[in-house]
């Protein structure tokens, strides 16, 4: 069975209904997905890609069943997610783990640092997650005092790595992230994705990875899928659609003006003139 991809998606459709604006007219429906159908095969890193409302969310959150389809299915090692137990979505949960956009919004800032990190594994069942939590943010590049401290005392490229070593605990199958350096001050945006690309190659991650940005999806992607108004216009490997894009929307995106690839190349540059410096410690600590 290793032929079968690890997330098969079928015919997604997603319909939100706003509320009614008026009493004569029915609620307006806003198709965020339609008839979307991708495979992700184990150790692929897929990009999603599209502008601002074509869908990329809410296709996030139904491949991590945080929300149902209207119809159409997503199977996560062959076994279709909406509508499974409790107990196989804790297993779900342990094997597929999401990075947010914004940091601030997805840390409880109530919990310590070593707390956040810890839960999805003390979810799990996990009595003694101390010393996991210590390897972990060894491992995004953390100083080991940072589980003491709260996420106010972070810079958003340092909350951004709690978040990566959260995800990780439960050393998932796959990691999602949406949106995950789109917050984040340019000059950090390509630690926060050098680290994860070495993650994912580190630990044989398959990646989902959801951008606006074709730039930022060609840095860390096999595989890109063009999202607009709900629908996959373009799929193939990043180099090829990037390169000799086929649908005339990829082409405005490949033709939006590269500043950040610029900014990337930039930071990259200057990270690599100052030498080996341990990730991270170029961020202040505010
Ligand atoms: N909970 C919701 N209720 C109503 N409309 C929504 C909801 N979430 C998203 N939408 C709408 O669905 C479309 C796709 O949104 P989203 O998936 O967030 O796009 P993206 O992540 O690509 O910016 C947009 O038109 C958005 O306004
Ligand atoms: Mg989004």
């Amino acid at each position: 069975m290793s032929g079968q991809p690890l997330i098969a998606v079928r015919d997604l459709e997603r319909t939100y209904r706003r509320s009614r604006t008026s009493l004569l007219s029915p609620p307006p429906e806003v198709h965020a997905l339609r008839g979307v159908s991708f495979d992700v095969a184990r150790g692929e890193r897929f990009g999603i890609v599209g502008e601002s409302g074509s869908g990329k969310s809410t296709l996030i959150r139904l491949l991590c069943a945080l929300d149902t389809p209207t119809a159409g299915t997503v199977a996560f090692d062959g076994e279709v997610v909406s509508g499974l137990p409790e107990r196989r979505l804790r297993g779900l949960r342990r094997d597929l783990q999401v990075v947010f956009q914004d940091p601030m919004g997805s840390l409880d800032p109530r919990m310590r640092v070593r707390d956040i990190v810890a839960e999805p594994l003390v979810a799990q069942g996990e009595r003694d997650p101390r010393a996991r939590v210590a390897e972990l943010l060894a491992d995004v590049g953390l100083p080991p005092d940072a589980g003491e401290r709260y996420p106010h005392q972070f810079s958003g490229g340092q909350r951004q790595r709690i978040s990566i070593a959260r995800a990780l605990s439960t050393r998932p199958k796959v990691l999602v992230a949406d949106e995950p350096v789109s917050a984040l001050d340019v000059s950090v945006r390509a630690q926060i994705l050098n680290l994860l690309a070495d993650l994912v190659e580190e630990h044989a991650l398959t990646l989902v990875f959801v951008s606006h940005d074709l730039s930022v999806v060609r840095h860390v992607c096999d595989t890109v899928a063009v999202v607009h108004e709900g629908r996959i216009v373009e799929l193939g490997p990043t180099e090829q659609v990037h390169g000799a894009p086929r649908h005339p929307y990829t082409r405005r995106l490949v033709a939006a003006v590269p500043t950040l690839r610029k900014a990337l190349d930039g930071v990259t540059a200057a990270d690599l003139a100052r030498g080996a410096t341990a990730p991270g410690t170029e961020e202040a600590v505010s």
